[in-house]
């Protein structure tokens, strides 16, 4: 197919028509796919629907072949649609939620995760996922926390590249390969007061060294499309933000993809108060180089009005239809229009239990041992008690679950059951009154709460996100009985868990997927060893937010003996409860840094030897992570970023000297501009287990 020739062919309307995106309903009157924004009615014509460049969410392969075949039957060109949708963490066999991936400090889990749920997704015809969400979040309150990779710039790149490499499995054309749409540009993470959709107003400093560095890590794993955010950005919404689109997507980070608004955004742009109405918006959205509109109609409704009356260039419309042609040209839709749509490959390939299998396999590493004073490994021959609303829970798969089937997830119970585990449900409540006599019955107490997974996701913000402060009530008369708790915490963003510090452990297990129970039992169990650390601080209130281990110094350090006019809170500590990169796991590992030269001047990389030894009789992961800062700096640099890190498996009693190397490339910093600047200092070098825990080393640094 000469995609050239072919644009030649097309219409106004046609081409208007390849730059909007609708969801399945307007094609099938009984959709069984779940919509994510508001239904608005559109008013377009049968013609109008059927120009449609590509689809938002099916259910099925049936459905994607019905639609599929409408547009290629009754359309003039015969231009085979897209089929995007929201594959974040599983198709049917659901994966742990991204956060809980990047828990797992581990991107060839995540790699794998992906390659499935891409070969599970096109059984029913997806092209493309809108996923990864690679927004940098501090904020505990956003509910979206729980669908991208956490605090830190380093670890949402690594967490970045390894999604889209997953996803990318093979070539283009293959079935199995889901092209991706990273996304939300930009920095949707950081709206303001953690309330969804709302604001962004940043320095473009703080924007170039925090935030647009997972962005940039996705269009260097090439990613194709990127979805633009629904917030304003400093005044403008990033739907129609030229500065944004041109001068830093294009221009700065040589982005040449696809551009997507998200859901209906290009029309709530008049509802932001930038556009007068649904003409002026997709002027606007022309103009920013928007290429495809999700779920609103201002192209089709305006774009022939537009032209003639010589407000847009068509240049702009055939330059973001090329774009998307050669992306359908590039997935070989031309030559195989239902690409790997399948009804009868969704029978056998999706959800087998190789698929399960994996899931379990996969997802060990992401939940965090938060306190243990010994009561985990739990003793097999225990008799445990399960309490607590999340005893009986099979709503453990996460909030972007897609096609997950909460009937695929085993209760706790049932679980212990098939580990042959003397495990008794005892009830949801925590009320003493009702309980109190038959904690003897049991030798350990499994406290199984959190937040429900419906609490955390899409619009899911939220103010009080503290544990219910009555548990501490169950946890002291429990410890005054002599009763050890396990705290098993559930849950999609980081909590305050004040309340609950008395337990004897506390494991964060967030949401895991399918196969939840059997991963988080296992690890209670000692059957496995946990390695997760935290993606986020979890704050000791919810005040603190937004949070990260990743402060900037203040012209008055926090100093507690000279301390009223140092930076503080009056009435909470500064620090993260826990903090980001912590983790505890059943073995215990010791860190010998070796010294290091005192001067490096960037040409040749600069390596730090370690020797970690495990003094335990059970073999074990541990990250080893590199803080860095240097000064004096402008601008200023942070005390700690995360420079490197490296997860490491040791045998029981085992000792292995690793080297780990720096890079020049790892110190960048921008300006204001954008531009780098890289000023000579003395710099401080960081290693150890979390950004308290550490050993410091420092020497003079001279760029090259
Ligand atoms: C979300 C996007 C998502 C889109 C399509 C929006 O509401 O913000 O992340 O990709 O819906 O489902």
């Amino acid at each position: 197919m000469n995609i050239h020739d072919l644009l030649n062919s097309m219409t106004l309307k046609e081409k208007l028509g390849q730059m909007t995106q609708l969801p399945p309903h307007f094609f099938l009157s009984l959709s069984d796919t779940e919509v994510f924004g508001e239904k608005r009615t559109l008013y377009l014509s049968h013609d109008d629907i059927l120009s449609t460049g590509s689809i938002l969410g099916v259910g099925s392969a049936k459905e994607m072949v019905t639609i599929q075949s409408l547009i290629l039957e009754k359309s003039r060109l015969k231009i085979p649609a897209l089929f995007m949708a929201d594959i974040i963490h599983g198709y049917q066999t659901i994966f742990p939620i991204p956060l809980a991936q990047a828990a797992s400090f581990n991107p060839n889990l995540v790699k794998r995760m992906n390659e499935i749920s891409a070969l599970e997704a096109s059984t029913c015809g997806i092209h493309v996922t809108f996923s990864p969400m690679v927004d940098l979040s501090r904020d505990a309150r956003w509910g979206r926390v729980m669908e991208g990779f956490g605090e830190d710039p380093l670890l949402n790149q690594v967490m970045a590249k390894a999604s889209i490499d997953g996803y990318h499995k093979g070539k283009p054309t293959d079935v199995g390969y889901l092209a991706t749409c990273f996304k939300h540009f930009a920095a949707y993470g950081a709206s303001e007061s953690g309330r969804d959709y709302n604001s962004v107003d940043m320095s473009y400093e703080r924007f170039h060294n925090l935030y647009r560095p997972s962005y940039q890590a996705a269009i260097d794993a090439k990613s194709e499309m990127v979805m633009l955010a629904f917030n304003t950005f400093n005044g403008v919404p990033s739907t129609i933000n030229k500065t944004l689109t041109q001068n830093i997507l294009k221009d700065t980070m040589h982005f040449k993809g696809v551009i997507i608004s998200d859901y209906d955004a290009l029309h709530q742009t008049i509802a932001h108060g930038a556009a007068k109405d649904d003409f002026d918006a997709a002027r606007l959205g022309i103009e920013a180089g928007l290429d495809i509109e999700m779920a609103s109609s201002a192209y089709l409704e305006h774009g022939e009005d537009l032209i003639s009356k010589q407000k847009v260039s068509i240049d702009d419309i055939n330059a973001s239809v090329l774009k998307i042609l050669e992306l359908k040209q590039s997935l070989g839709l031309f030559e195989d229009p239902f690409k790997g749509a399948s009804e009868l490959r969704e029978k056998t390939l999706l959800k087998t239990s190789l698929h399960f299998e994996e899931a379990e396999k996969l997802s060990y590493e992401s939940p965090v041992l938060l306190k243990n004073d010994g009561v985990l490994p739990l003793k097999s021959s225990s008799k445990i008690a399960l309490i607590g609303p999340f005893s009986k829970t099979r709503s453990l798969l996460g909030a972007w679950h897609w096609h997950g089937n909460i009937k695929d997830c085993n209760t706790y119970e049932e679980t212990a059951k098939n580990l042959s585990v003397d495990v008794t449900y005892v009830s949801e409540s925590l009320d003493i009154n009702d309980i109190h006599n038959q904690l003897d019955l049991f030798d350990v107490i499994l406290l199984m709460i959190g937040e429900p997974q419906h609490e955390s996701g899409e619009a899911k913000s939220k103010v009080g996100i503290h544990i219910d402060p009555n548990i501490k009530t169950f946890i002291d008369y429990a410890n005054s009985k002599h009763k050890p708790v396990v705290a098993v915490i559930h849950g999609g963003r980081p909590l305050v868990l004040d309340a609950i510090l008395d337990a004897n452990a506390i494991m964060m297990t967030w949401f895991l997927g399918s196969r939840h129970t059997e991963v988080v039992m296992k690890l209670l169990l000692g059957l496995k060893n946990p390695s997760g650390k935290l993606p986020m601080s979890f704050p000791r209130h919810v005040g603190q937010l937004p949070l990260s281990y990743h402060d900037f110094n203040t012209g008055r350090p926090y100093d507690p003996i000279h301390n009223e006019y140092t930076t503080k809170y009056l009435d909470v500590h500064l620090s993260p409860l826990f903090v980001f990169g912590f983790g505890l796991s059943y073995t215990k590992m010791n860190i010998k840094v070796h010294d290091i030269k005192t001067h490096w001047d960037g040409i040749h990389p600069l390596e730090i030897t370690y020797t970690m030894t495990n003094s335990n009789d059970i073999s074990g992961d541990e990250v080893i992570q590199v803080y860095g800062s240097i000064h004096p700096s402008i601008p200023v640099r942070p005390l700690k970023k995360l420079i490197s890190y490296e997860k490491i498996h040791l045998k029981p009693f085992e000792s292995k000297t690793q080297t780990i190397k720096l890079f020049e490339k790892d110190f960048i910093l921008y300006n204001e501009s954008g531009n780098i600047v890289m000023t000579p200092g003395t710099m401080t070098l960081h290693i150890g287990f979390n950004p308290y825990e550490l050993h410091t080393l420092t020497l003079e640094w001279s760029p090259s």
